[in-house]
């Protein structure tokens, strides 16, 4: 018995890592599904895909640990992990979806949000979930999937229909449909999750319009759930830890501490703060959400604040697909560094409007400051910045919130590895930037919330022990140059707010 399957369900890829007990992966496996823009400002997954993509890298890893032959004996427990607010709604009986998910950046419910404003629910949804109202959660989404599906809404009063976020989904299909459950850290992202009695809000279903019967039911976000089919992965193992991917990666950064931070680098950036076992409301725009709940036993829930930008490494993905500047993702290190700065240039990424602080479902990406001389490698230059002062304004929000001052921050994700941008990073923010050797930190942390909860690590010390730096960036710009900095950025965000109409 020697591994951990991390399945890591991410927004453009699913992915698979195994871990040992070293925490060090041992072999993984990935691959990209389609992502659907029926309208502008619309994104959607087909849910199958995201099961067969998981199910088949699931697959490929265990036999890439055992060297080209699975042995699944020697897998001790699944974690799982994933893109939070993403809506599915399915049919119990068939195991179908009912429609596309509704994946996280789609901005069709912001009207929804607006009225919901207007009627004056922002303080009571934020007292009850910590969260904004914003397009963002999964709760208009589910209303808007009951609304438009022909036939769900009186399909789901009759108890046919099952909602999920990809947790759940995940949980339902390796079971073979025998288990409908959401962890409290994908709980807390759905409007619907009151942090305060720990379930569902039946204030907040009523104002939402959602039959309480759809809704999965809420476990601990380390503890054993169910057991796998066998002929899904050819072993049956204990699902013993779910988390969403953010509330992981905390985890798997070791962050147990009040007032450890961590951010990481996937297709957006969210930077979330270890707040411990109170949740505590935020002044500047900051969600308050569910880090994790558990091990059983030790069932404390540990709460974060969480600063979230839309857009990270999806805009080095723009710059790939849509405007085809690069040919693979790393190429963008090489191609800003062809320049000393951005010439004034500034890209605002605002492609799925923009989340903490701005929380501005309307604005668009905007790019602005060119001149005849810029060139794509300003552009790409300016993109890496974009994204590194998106994160320095979620930064300013935490240190305002956070009562004492944060005196460093653990990045990870993919694009931490790119060192032009974790330099920009400590630049911006004006404190170390650290790394650690694993930056796999999402699926580590969702397998070390298994492994806990089976009895593979004992205790969270030792995962504290296993986490070792890689490389500290330290801070090199001036503290008027980097003021200056972050307020020319504001002037660009200024402009692209708004763009859209409802
Ligand atoms: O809240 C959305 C977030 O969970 C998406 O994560 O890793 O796909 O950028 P990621």
């Amino acid at each position: 018995m020697k591994y951990v399957l991390a399945l890591d369900q991410g927004t453009t890829s699913s992915r698979a890592i195994v871990f040992d007990q070293a925490g060090l992966p041992v072999a993984s496996a990935q691959r990209e599904f389609r992502q659907i823009f029926p309208q502008p400002g619309w994104v959607e997954h087909d849910a199958r895909e995201i099961w067969a993509t998981q199910h088949a890298v699931a697959l490929e890893a265990m036999e890439a640990a055992g060297q080209g032959k699975a042995d699944p004996a020697s897998f001790t427990a699944i974690g799982i992990t994933n893109q939070r607010e993403t809506t599915v709604l399915w049919d119990r009986a068939t195991g179908q979806p009912v429609a596309n998910a509704i994946v996280w950046q789609d901005r069709r419910t912001a009207p929804r949000c607006d009225q919901l404003r207007q009627q004056g629910h922002a303080a009571l949804i934020q007292k009850k979930t910590g969260l904004v109202i914003d397009a963002y959660f999964s709760g208009t989404k589910l209303e808007w999937l009951l609304d438009h599906v022909e036939g769900a809404r009186a399909r789901a009063e009759r108890g046919e229909l099952a909602f999920g976020t990809i947790d759940s989904w995940l949980v339902w299909n390796l079971t073979g449909g025998r288990v409908h459950v959401t962890d409290a850290s994908n709980a807390s992202r759905t409007l619907l999750f009151n942090l305060h009695t720990q379930d569902w809000d039946e204030e907040l279903l009523a104002l939402l319009r959602i039959p309480r019967g759809v809704l999965p039911k809420v476990v601990p976000s380390s503890g054993v759930v169910g057991e796998t089919e066998v002929f899904l992965l050819g072993v049956s193992l204990p699902i013993a830890g779910m988390a969403g991917d953010q509330q992981a990666a905390t985890f798997g950064q070791a962050c147990f501490a009040p007032g450890m931070a961590k951010n990481t680098y996937g297709t957006g950036c969210f930077m979330l703060m270890n707040t411990g076992a109170a949740p505590v409301a935020s002044r500047n725009k900051l969600l308050t959400t569910v880090g994790w709940q558990g091990p059983a036993g030790r069932n404390r829930t540990a709460y974060c604040l969480e600063g979230s930008v839309f857009m990270a490494g999806a805009t080095v993905q723009w710059l790939r697909d849509g405007l085809q500047v690069i040919q693979n993702a790393p190429e963008v290190e090489s191609l800003a560094a062809q320049v000393d700065d951005t010439g004034d240039v500034y890209l605002v990424p605002a492609f799925a409007g923009l989340g903490t602080p701005d929380w501005d479902g309307y604005a668009r990406g905007t790019l602005v400051g060119m001149t005849r001389g810029t060139t794509r490698a300003h552009i790409a230059r300016a993109a890496l910045e974009a994204i590194a002062l998106q994160v320095a304004d979620v930064f300013g929000a935490m240190s305002r919130d956070a009562r004492i001052p944060l005196r460093e921050l653990r990045v990870d994700g993919g694009a931490s590895r790119n060192n032009l941008l974790m330099q920009l990073q400590a630049d911006f923010l004006g404190v170390p930037v650290v790394r650690p050797q694993v930056t796999e930190t999402t699926a580590l942390g969702a397998a070390y919330l298994a492994g806990l909860a089976t009895g593979f690590w004992p205790d969270a010390e030792v995962i504290s022990r296993q986490w070792q730096v890689d490389r500290r960036f330290e801070p090199r710009l001036g503290e008027a140059e980097r003021a200056a900095k972050l307020a020319r950025w504001r002037q660009a965000v200024e402009r692209a707010k708004g763009w859209a109409t409802p």
